[in-house]
């Protein structure tokens, strides 16, 4: 899978994706992730990359031209272009699930009080927020969503397992773990875990995470035949 991100802050993405699963996967070429800054495509002596914005108010809008130049630059027939804003409908685990099945995202960092409209128009086919806040700019958003979709790649995380164990992809929140020692500070580790009964074990799996997702997160459990 491909990534194209455009940001005016490429360094912000240095450190995340240079970590752990993300920097394995990109050495194991299950992932090309290719960070550009958005100045690059100005023609300007000044790089400019924001303006007023038509009818006066606050702030400065990204400007279209050079988002257009370098998302037509990278375009392909397969690719997908995302917008990060917080207008956008919320990152899901079956949104990243979705996003990892394409082969190519081109994402969109917005920055400043937004980008013109005509990029939303003509350009961008899915618009994607974090979450109902607002950070300064849309590059750690786009960083999240690497993140959530390169770990879902097959081959990513060494147990394949535990992707489709994880909270949210079984639609309820994970319950409980524990590993050694079996007693601490005398916090001791549940009997049924040690038991090595292994269907009592997925038993009291299932249950605790139906009771931590009744008790923290009931509306994952809306409408859904999951209690
Ligand atoms: N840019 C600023 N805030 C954002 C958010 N919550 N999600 C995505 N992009 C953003």
């Amino acid at each position: 899978m491909e990534f194209d991100i455009l940001t005016l802050f490429p360094r912000i993405f240095a450190g995340p994706l240079d970590e752990s699963i993300l920097k394995r996967a990109r050495e194991a070429g299950l992932v090309q992730i290719r960070v550009h800054n958005l100045r690059d495509f100005t023609h300007d002596k000044h790089r400019v990359v924001d303006d007023k914005p038509y009818g006066g108010g606050p702030g400065m809008l990204m400007k279209p031209e050079p988002i257009f130049e370098a998302v037509e630059k990278m375009q392909r027939p397969d690719s997908c272009v995302v917008l990060m804003t917080p207008q956008g409908p919320p990152l899901t685990q079956a949104r990243a699930q979705a996003f990892a099945g394409k082969p190519h995202l081109i994402i969109i960092c917005g920055h400043y009080e937004g980008v013109d409209e005509r990029v939303r128009e003509a350009l961008v086919d899915e618009e994607v927020s974090i979450g109902d806040y607002v950070l300064t700019n849309g590059a750690l958003a786009a960083a999240v969503v690497v993140d959530a979709v390169t770990r879902l790649l097959p081959g990513a995380i060494g147990h394949e397992q535990s992707a489709v164990d994880d909270s949210f992809a079984t639609g309820l929140l994970e319950g409980p773990q524990y590993t050694r020692p079996p007693e601490f500070r005398g916090m001791k580790v549940p009997d049924v875990l040690l038991s090595g009964n292994h269907g009592e074990v997925a038993k009291w799996n299932k249950e605790q995470a139906r009771q931590r997702t009744r008790q923290r997160r009931p509306d994952l459990l809306e409408g859904e035949d999951k209690l």
